[in-house]
């Protein structure tokens, strides 16, 4: 059975005292929901989300790591780094990153294998255009992004990994995905990764992200291969963003 998983991803967004208090928020309610829940905070926020969540169950993380173990790469955070700040999760490949920072199929994946290395789980993101989906190819283009990390890392690497299937024209547009096309992807994934072990594959959390709200949140957790959610704009907004947790518990 896959516990459900509830990521907040808090983009460029955030200060020292807004954080503090929809970090404590979440630390107040988290013990009394079912499902597992993380934030994925900007670098420098690691320290207060550390501090804020030491003790409780709420997890927290980044949403990018280095490709590079350590050394002249000015800007770059290596995974090392996340670990001594008590990471959990690292986001990998998030389309914003794709589309705005050159973040190839290869770079995502190298930058798996290097939070995997560390011990940090790689939340690696995958999703198609509104181009792309009007031409038909959503099965090609997502297929083709996790084959890409697969091939590199090998299925074994999944087994401590989440994938989080986010359709480029659902994020930050108000357009969710209906359940069925979100399911329909979803599925998809699960077969990629069990087709190399079935194991794997059946115990791979797969969480959908793009306007994920308090309104749409039960559906789409209802459905069979959605594990929960990665939450953009919701997850700055404590009550939007518990709200979403209570509909995955
Ligand atoms: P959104 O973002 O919930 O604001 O659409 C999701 C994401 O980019 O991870």
């Amino acid at each position: 059975m896959r516990q459900k998983l509830v990521v907040g991803n808090w983009k460029m967004v955030g200060s020292l005292a807004a954080n503090l208090t929809l970090l404590t928020r979440i630390k107040q309610a988290a013990p009394a929901l079912a499902c597992e829940i993380a934030v994925c905070v900007p670098f420098p926020y690691l320290a207060q989300a550390r501090s804020v969540l030491a003790s409780s169950p709420v997890a927290w993380g980044a949403q990018n790591v280095s490709k590079q173990p350590q050394g002249a790469h000015t800007g770059e955070v290596a995974a090392d780094m996340l670990i001594e700040f008590g990471c959990r999760y690292a986001i990998v490949g998030h389309s914003e990153r794709r589309a705005l920072y050159g973040e190839t199929d290869d770079k995502a994946a190298r930058k798996f294998a290097a939070a995997a290395r560390a011990g940090i789980t790689p939340i690696l993101c995958i999703g198609e255009t509104l181009e792309e989906r009007e031409r038909g190819v959503t099965a090609e283009v997502v297929s083709r992004q996790l084959h890409a990390v697969l091939a590199q890392v090998g299925v074994a690497a999944f087994a401590a990994a989440v994938v989080a299937y986010e359709p480029v024209w659902a994020i930050g547009t108000g357009k969710t995905a209906t359940p069925a096309q979100a399911q329909e992807v979803h599925a998809l994934i699960r077969a990629c990764v069990a087709a190399g072990s079935a194991e794997v594959g059946a115990a791979l959390r797969i969480l959908y992200g793009g306007s994920v709200k308090p309104g749409n949140a039960g559906e789409l957790f209802a459905m069979p291969d959605i594990d929960g959610g990665l939450i953009g704009g919701a997850s700055l907004v404590a009550e939007d963003f518990l709200a979403i947790c209570a509909a995955a518990s």
